[in-house]
């Protein structure tokens, strides 16, 4: 079961394999927040700190908000639009 784990203070949500990160609003622990959860306002944006082999490649629809906001760079992502397959450390930027 991949782990979830905030960079800023440390906690951690286990999420099953091939989760989208929009499911950890289930859980309380949650850091992350979100808005449309269709990559159009970047409200849930994340720099994933480490793991990023474990998170699915960006689609169409993220990597054009990303443009638009200027926001693009290796660690960059919506966390709305990320399947994970592994573990991930992620740092929320909202
Ligand atoms: S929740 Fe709006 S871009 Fe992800």
């Amino acid at each position: 079961m991949p782990r979830v784990t905030f960079s800023r203070t440390g906690n951690s949500v286990d999420l099953p394999t091939n989760s989208s990160l929009i499911d950890l609003e289930d859980s309380r622990d949650n850091e992350v927040p979100f808005g449309c959860r269709s990559a159009a306002c970047g409200t849930c944006l994340i720099d994933v700190v480490s793991g990023m082999h474990n998170v699915s490649p960006k689609n169409e629809d993220e990597q054009d908000l990303l443009d638009t906001l200027d926001l693009d760079g290796e660690k960059r992502r919506l966390a709305c639009q990320c399947v994970i397959h592994g573990d991930v450390t992620i740092d929320p930027q909202s």
